[in-house]
């Protein structure tokens, strides 16, 4: 399979603010991605355009396949959506919901509900009416699915006893696990997780890194744990002041390039301002000496002046 992602010439306006002009890049199937970048430079507004939750300033973004998003600050309205499906049926568990990233749900809720029915009704046809769903459900997998989705809930720290409770009596911290969870369990062609180890505990962000190392999909992550990572990533997207730097390889090789680029521009400061307070000096000695040399001077304070004005800082 090709790419899961094109985007070319993308720009960003967050509150009439250019936060990303010109970026281009592509994903393709199973690649893992790290998007870095300080506070507030534009990852989270990156990925809500990427997801189609948020609209470019310009350029294109061709998606290919399935979605699987967690924003960093949850959707109201996947929040919202959630509270109908709870108010609709206390069956709606936890574990309902993670099931529903494959539409498994509503066959698991049915289930409950017969399975509960026989606690008043022994009749025979009330008994034939589980025992007919539940070999259904078995054949089409949902135990093991099930299962899946159960190892997957307690991967990312969540109590084995909570899984089975309903939505709505979870924490906001459990909730978002769940969230999690129900996302990784749909198996979508493209994941993009904004900070998804963020209120996890060690263990589960080691679980969670672990699972992405082996994930089947394409995967773009910002996280501040991308050293757990590090041989699986395959890319690293930087943003910084508006634009997007591609760096290919592994998250240390990233890092080793950044600390070079780093000291790469530390040594060409030095030799600007060395530079600039050698020529300062000459050419305040030379002001004070023939006019000639007091005209040359002039245009030293120029060149001087137009030094600073291009430091790289
Ligand atoms: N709803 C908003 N209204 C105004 N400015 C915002 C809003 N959301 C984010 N920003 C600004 O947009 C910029 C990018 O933010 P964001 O994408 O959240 O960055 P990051 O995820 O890299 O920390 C920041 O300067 C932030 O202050
Ligand atoms: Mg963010």
């Amino acid at each position: 399979m090709g790419a899961v992602l094109q985007v070319r010439n993308l720009a960003i306006d967050v509150a009439a603010r250019r936060v990303l002009s010109d970026a281009s890049f592509t994903v393709g199937a199973g690649d893992k991605v790290g998007l870095v970048g300080r506070n507030g430079a534009g990852k989270t507004s990156l990925l809500k355009v990427l997801a189609g939750d948020d609209d470019a300033a310009g350029g294109i973004v061709l998606r290919r396949g399935t979605l699987g998003y967690v924003p960093q600050n949850p959707r109201p309205r996947a929040e919202a959506a959630a509270g109908l499906a709870q108010g609709a049926s206390i069956t709606y568990t936890a574990l309902s919901h993670i099931l529903s990233g494959r539409g498994l749900d509503r066959a698991a809720a049915r289930l409950a509900e017969l399975h509960r029915g026989l606690e008043h009704d022994h009749s025979l046809a009330s008994i034939e009416l589980y025992s007919t769903a539940e070999e259904r459900y078995r054949l089409d997998g949902g135990y093991s699915s099930e299962s899946d989705a159960r190892r997957l809930a307690t991967g990312l720290g969540l109590r084995l006893d909570r899984v089975d409770l309903p939505l709505s009596v979870l924490s906001g911290g459990e909730r978002r696990r769940v969230e999690l969870a129900r996302v990784l369990f749909a198996d979508a062609d493209l994941l993009l997780l904004d900070e998804p180890t963020n209120h996890l505990d060690s263990d589960a962000k080691t679980w969670l890194m672990d699972f992405l190392r082996d994930y089947r999909g394409a995967v773009i992550v910002v996280s501040h744990d991308l050293g757990l990572l590090d041989t699986s990533i395959t890319r690293v997207l930087h943003l910084d002041a508006g634009r997007l730097i591609e760096y290919r390889g592994t998250y240390s090789q990233y890092q080793q390039a950044r600390r070079l680029e780093e000291r790469r521009l530390t040594s060409l400061t030095h030799r600007q301002e060395a530079e600039i307070k050698r020529l300062s000096l000459l050419a305040e000695v030379m002001r004070r000496q023939t006019e000639k040399r007091a005209k040359q001077a002039k245009s030293i304070f120029t060149r001087v002046e137009r030094m600073k004005s291009q430091r790289v800082v």
